[in-house]
């Protein structure tokens, strides 16, 4: 959601007082609806109820069941009381639950992307999953899979999602939606698509800083770029047995995404074979009758299109019944198949609420206050210290051997409360707008999380360095005004730690890739005066350029934390320290300058005609993809990040090894060429690596290959492999990197299929995209 909904909207029925329902009826042509009706797939039982309950309901009860209004949760179904079907409760969001206390504020998806370790990110979902459930939510809005990828530098919101390389980000969706529903929270991967940038406003600033006058970007793709680097992730969520998929506020073209009959019925319902439901974002459904057949199959607070407007729709035979009773299905389904109508908490805290209960139409909601954050806390630390990205080392780390720090930057600080700005975290940024003063552990808006406490990293400094007999100075101020100050304690450290940052808040796409306040001028000043070498901490949601500053001589260190959440001074004392020793990757390129992107892939302006047209005219080159293709030299290439210790890597070897697709919970429809599975294994790829160091650590091994040159759309290389180890000193290990025939295939335009093209696909194996010392091909000539 990008407008603020209000709270005073608290209706528990979608049928409106009349006063409420707007008067102009919407008058569409009679179109019909395409989309496949769900027979529930492998939830097959969970569907035939679903259907014997629908026939029990009255019209009046499926719509019901297809609306939602604002409610003790974000957004409450309507139910069916006399057939035991509850209303549901839906929620933010994709980094732990949000409007709530007692929660924990994970690491955001694009921080944890950089562990590149599947485990601990199925082992972060499974946790977040189960706070939600110990709320009473049914439905987590989130995660975010794809929508944004991170098409553009610029996007605001590139932060809730993992990372712009499809593959990367695939696997990571999938192993979330896993991870997440496993505690019977139904999942909505979102947003459904082509997402990646926010509304063209131009506006003045309302009352409350929001922004005036917007207009939803179309989003212009080719069928091969859709379906090779943007749906991927959705299928992945598919294939994981998500139980909702949310519909973006963006065009496709020139089409709302959640009345987009390609992209929700063609692609999502028939092609991908999804048997959940379509839901759309806050606001974001702009019709009755184009969005029903469309495929949308429940409206979230917003506007009021469903509810009394989708019945006088289905009463006038603008939309059959039969779509009527698919989306009730759908919904049930879902509901059925997750089991939490045999064993669920019941919904026990309202947002934005501190009071103890409140009735609400007659119904009397509790906030209980639960805690259910069980021991996560050490988790979310693991996680963001495993996600801490070491760009650059002389040596200065890990702390060993000095006795006086010196730490600067408002970005250290507690923040000023922990709700900054409001239950939004709506905090705004930029020239009209406030600041986040403190630290920044999350951004704001829907991937927001709340946080009971935030370990600051002045607190963890302090009580590391108090045992150790260190002295602690500090200046937690950014501006001018402190440069005195900043110097003088600067010029009495043996080591300075800076920290610097950048707040991105929904709703605000980037007008620049530099540092948050005077993020540039603090390094520099502390640079100037240290008596000794800087530490810098950035914590960004996105891209920085540091030209500027990175080669200066006395920056010793820089570590890239992202938005680690609440335990962000612990997780870098455990870096700072090497009593966790960094193993984390970039999971986007570092460019240099933003001459290093294509020009306008975000666009400012309202346009000719309608609406305001983004154009994907670069294809599949996103990111790293874009650097290799065009040569520029990023300063930190994807899956660039140091160690403590050094590796080496051997015996790299590529094997034939047929291998059927086990984890699949969902079947897709996605056609293909030959016989094999599409998620089936045919190679296996295989390295060994060596701690060669002196410091025992993790290094991640990444897998890249090229297809042959006959296939001239593609860019000159894709990661196809990653794998985590952990290796004691002088310790070998080997890690695997299965291929299924879905990475070895390309999208067929003409014959609307998967193929792997035949020819030499050559294979490099190392520890970052533009460090790949061992190379093989292999020849295929089959279609498996
Ligand atoms: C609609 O759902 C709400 C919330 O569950 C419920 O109170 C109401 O009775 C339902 N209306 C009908 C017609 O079933
Ligand atoms: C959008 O239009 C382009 C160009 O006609 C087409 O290739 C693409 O498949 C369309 N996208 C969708 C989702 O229908
Ligand atoms: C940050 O601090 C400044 C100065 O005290 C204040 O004006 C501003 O409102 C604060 N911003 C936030 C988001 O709390
Ligand atoms: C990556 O491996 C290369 C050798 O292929 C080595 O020179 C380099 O130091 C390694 N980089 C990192 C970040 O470990
Ligand atoms: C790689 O490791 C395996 C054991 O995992 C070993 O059999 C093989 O000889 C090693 N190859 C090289 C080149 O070190």
């Amino acid at each position: 959601m990008w407008s603020y909904i209000q709270s005073s909207l608290l209706l528990l029925s979608p049928f409106l007082p009349s006063s409420l329902i707007p008067l102009s009826d919407h008058h569409p042509h009679q179109i019909h609806y395409h989309g496949p009706l769900t027979d529930g797939g492998i939830w097959h039982e969970a569907y035939e109820r679903s259907r014997d309950v629908a026939k029990e309901m009255t019209l009046e009860e499926k719509v019901n069941l297809t609306t939602a209004v604002t409610g003790p949760c974000q957004a409450n179904s309507g139910g069916v009381p006399r057939l035991g079907i509850p209303g549901l409760c839906f929620n933010d969001g994709p980094a732990g639950p949000r409007y709530t206390d007692f929660v924990t504020q994970w690491p955001s998806a694009f921080t944890a992307a950089a562990s590149f370790d599947r485990d601990l990110i199925e082992e972060r979902a499974k946790r977040i999953g189960k706070e939600f459930r110990g709320k009473g939510i049914n439905v987590e809005l989130g995660p975010v899979t794809g929508g944004p990828l991170g098409r553009s530098p610029y996007a605001g919101r590139n932060w809730e999602a993992f990372t712009p390389d499809p593959y990367l980000s695939s696997t990571l969706s999938f192993l979330t939606v896993r991870g997440m529903q496993e505690s019977g929270l139904i999942t909505c991967a979102k947003h459904y698509i082509l997402y990646e940038q926010e509304p063209v406003c131009d506006g003045p600033l309302d009352g409350e800083g929001g922004r005036t006058g917007c207009r939803d970007v179309s989003s212009e793709v080719d069928d091969k770029t859709m379906k090779e680097l943007y749906l991927p992730s959705f299928a992945e969520t598919v294939r994981a047995g998500t139980g909702a998929v949310m519909c973006s506020y963006n065009k496709i073209n020139g089409t709302a995404a959640c009345e987009s009959d390609d992209a929700l019925n063609r692609i999502m319902k028939d092609e991908l074979g999804f048997k959940g439901f379509v839901l759309s974002d806050f606001g974001a459904t702009h019709s009755t009758v184009e969005s029903a057949l469309g495929g949308m199959d429940m409206e979230l607070p917003g506007e009021y299109f469903y509810g009394q407007r989708l019945l006088k729709a289905i009463e006038k035979g603008s939309i059959p019944e039969s779509r009527l009773d698919d989306m009730v299905h759908r919904i049930l389904t879902s509901w059925y198949a997750s089991k939490q109508h045999t064993d669920y908490p019941q919904v026990n805290y309202q947002k934005y609420d501190l009071s103890d209960s409140k009735e609400v139409n007659g119904l009397v909601f509790k906030n209980e206050h639960r805690d259910v954050r069980e021991d996560n806390a050490i988790y979310a630390r693991k996680v963001a210290a495993e996600s801490t990205v070491l760009l650059k080392n002389s040596g200065i780390l890990p702390i060993r051997g000095i006795r006086r720090i010196g730490v600067f930057g408002t970005d250290a600080d507690y923040p000023s409360t922990l709700s900054g700005c409001g239950p939004d975290l709506f905090c705004l940024v930029g020239s009209k707008r406030r600041y986040w003063n403190g630290t920044v552990t999350i951004g704001g808006g829907s991937g927001a999380a709340y946080a009971d406490y935030i370990a600051a990293p002045i607190e963890a400094i302090t009580l590391k360095a108090r045992q150790q007999g260190i002295r602690v100075d500090h200046v937690l101020q950014d501006d001018a005004a402190h440069f005195g100050s900043i110097g003088w304690v600067a010029y009495q450290s043996e080591v300075c730690l800076v920290f610097v940052s950048l707040f991105l808040v929904e709703g605000w796409d980037r007008e620049h890739l530099k540092l948050d306040k005077g993020g540039e001028e603090l390094i520099k000043q502390v640079e100037k005066n240290c008596a000794g070498e800087v530490v810098v901490m950035l914590h960004a949601g996105g891209q920085v350029i540091v030209e500027n500053w990175i080669d200066l001589p006395k920056i010793g260190a820089v570590l890239f934390a992202g938005y680690p959440g609440q335990e962000t001074g612990n997780a870098l004392v455990d870096i700072l320290w090497g009593d966790i020793n960094p193993s984390a990757k970039l999971p986007f390129s570092m460019g240099k300058s933003p001459n290093d992107w294509p020009k306008d892939n975000i666009v400012r302006d309202m346009g000719k005609g309608a609406y305001p047209i983004a154009k994907f005219t670069e294809g599949l080159a996103i990111d790293y993809k874009w650097f290799d293709k065009h040569n520029f030299t990023p300063r930190y290439e994807f899956g660039y990040g140091l160690s403590y210790t050094k590796f080496e890597f051997s015996g790299f070897d590529i094997e034939e090894r047929y291998e059927k697709d086990r984890d699949t919970v969902q079947r897709t429809n996605e056609r293909y060429e030959g016989t094999r599975g599409l998620y089936d294994t045919l190679f296996v790829a295989r390295v060994n690596i060596t701690n060669i160091g002196k410091t025992p650590g993790a290094e991640v091994a990444q897998l890249y290959m090229s297809f042959p040159k006959s296939e001239v759309e593609q860019p000159p290389k894709h990661l196809r492999g990653y794998a985590k180890k952990y290796l004691e000193v002088g310790q070998m290990g080997t890690v695997d990197f299965p291929l299924r025939k879905k990475d070895l295939s390309v999208w067929d335009v003409k014959k609307q299929l998967w193929k792997i093209p035949r020819g030499t696909f050559t294979f490099g194996v190392g520890n970052s995209s533009r460090e790949l010392p061992s190379k093989l091909t292999i020849e295929i000539d089959s279609s498996y």
